[in-house]
């Protein structure tokens, strides 16, 4: 499917957008933004200035709704003081059975909502609220092809993330995704390769290969094309620097993706692979399809394979069932393998989903403190990994100034560390030399050389 939109002038409206949630739904953000900016809107980050404002809803955590509902409420008083203003809110939260209704009756003047399988429709919905006189609720149940060609406002322009598949077919027995993503989906290997080359023609050197589950790429297209073929396509691509990919499941993790990373030049040495829990009894229950010594022999042999490698996770604390002695495996996992870095999450109830309705909830009180104790061991070995680099001569790919500190810049090593130093805006989308000369917990001082 294509998707040409009418190119406006500038009508010198605003728009303000605020996403929650995961790369997924920034990407989708950086899509509405592209679409609205080519009918003639244009950003705003004062939400009080704005003629539109949009809410790209997470659903994932309890926490992420929470946050949508205070937000939501806040602007009460923004559209009684401005009634043309244009509320939409949109994303996973929508796609949750239910919460359209549950929207409107709380927050009536939100004016338009939308869900995750027909954002690309958003200006055609933007032209209708101005005539209909009711809130526009354009959910749909069942995922459209994908859409190609949609315009990309991107935050960056040093890196960039492409989609090369959408939804989830896993089914972890927490997670709400594969209800409101839908299907996997695999772009053709032509799209993302076209999408990849216009990048680099505008300057980008870096990019992140999105999905839910990236390393099934492919097993849905006429003729089927693998994870590890599409990396070593995309290492072809002359000008390309830096290739990352994101989210690998362990469980697809095969040794022909493995022989790829190692091989192709560009793609770098990092790899992000959640655990979920060390407890193999857990992990069954969390139907993850693998064991805790499969994932360690996962690791182990990413390790051989990969000189230097860096290695993150997320990890859930406090799934239905989990005692002291699973959540002491899951101690033992993170102490084994040291994680460069984690996304640590508090097990949160999703209506829905198989875990919501599973027996042995944990106490609040219980999960709270396994949390903080995960939290120690994970910084420690990210300190202790980072204490690695001191001494070190790293290449930088240099994103912007320091965000406290605009005499410096901050960019990452090709490993995902981030180091702040000292340097000119000349620097700024570069590859650099530094030497790193101080290691902190979560982050690197360096000296250009
Ligand atoms: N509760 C807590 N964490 C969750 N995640 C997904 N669903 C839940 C949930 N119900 C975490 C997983 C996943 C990450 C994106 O979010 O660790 O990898
Ligand atoms: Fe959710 Fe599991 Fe799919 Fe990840 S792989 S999106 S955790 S169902």
């Amino acid at each position: 499917m294509n998707n040409e939109l009418k190119v406006k002038e500038k009508n010198n409206k605003l728009f303000f957008i605020e996403t929650w949630g995961c790369q997924m739904n920034e990407e989708d953000s950086e899509k509405l933004s592209g679409m609205l900016k080519k009918i003639g809107y244009e950003r705003t980050e004062v939400k009080q200035d704005s003629d539109l404002i949009i809410f790209n809803t997470c659903c994932v955590r309890e926490n992420a709704e929470l946050k949508v509902y205070g937000n939501l409420g806040a602007l009460k008083k923004l559209k009684d003081k401005k009634p043309d203003l244009i509320i939409a809110i949109c994303g996973c939260m929508m796609q949750q059975e239910g919460m359209a209704k549950e929207i409107v009756k709380r927050f009536p003047f939100v004016d338009i909502i939308f869900g995750t399988h027909n954002a690309y429709k958003f200006p055609e919905y933007l032209n209708r609220v101005k005539q209909e006189q009711n809130s526009i609720i354009e959910i749909q149940n069942k995922e459209d092809g994908i859409v190609e060609g949609l315009p990309i406002d991107r935050k960056s322009d040093v890196k960039a993330f492409v989609t090369i598949m959408y939804g989830c077919n896993n089914f972890c027995t927490y997670c709400i995704v594969p209800f409101v993503r839908g299907r996997e989906r695999s772009r053709k290997p032509e799209d993302i390769e076209n999408e990849i080359k216009d990048l680099i023609s505008k300057g980008y050197k870096e990019i992140t290969l999105l999905g839910q589950n990236v390393n099934s790429y492919g097993k849905d297209l006429e003729p089927k094309v693998s994870f590890a073929n599409l990396l070593r396509r995309i290492n072809e691509i002359e000008g390309l620097e830096r290739i990352k990919f994101m989210t690998p499941h362990p469980k697809d993790f095969t040794q022909d993706v493995l022989d790829a990373i190692a091989e192709c030049e560009n793609v770098c040495e990092q790899v992000h692979l959640p655990v979920q829990s060390g407890s193999s009894r857990i992990l069954k229950k969390m139907n993850r399809h693998y064991t805790k010594e499969q994932y360690l022999d996962l690791v182990r042999r990413i390790r051989e394979t990969i000189p230097d490698v860096a290695i993150t996770t997320d990890i859930i604390v406090g799934f239905p069932g989990e005692t002291e002695e699973d959540f002491e495996e899951t101690l033992s996992l993170a102490r084994e393998v040291q994680y460069d870095s984690a996304f640590t999450f508090i097990y949160s109830r999703r209506k829905g989903t198989p875990a919501d309705e599973m027996e042995e909830q944990i106490a609040e009180d219980v999960k709270h403190e396994r949390f903080n104790r995960l939290v120690e061991i994970i910084n420690a070995s990210s300190a202790k990994n980072n204490k690695k680099y001191e001494g070190r001569i790293e290449e930088i790919l240099v994103e912007d100034f320091s965000k406290n500190d605009d005499t410096k810049l901050t960019g990452r090593t090709r490993t995902g560390k981030l180091v702040n130093f000292p340097g000119s805006k000349d620097s700024i989308g570069k590859l650099v030399k530094v030497k790193i000369v101080k290691a902190n917990s979560f982050s690197l001082i360096g000296e250009e050389i």
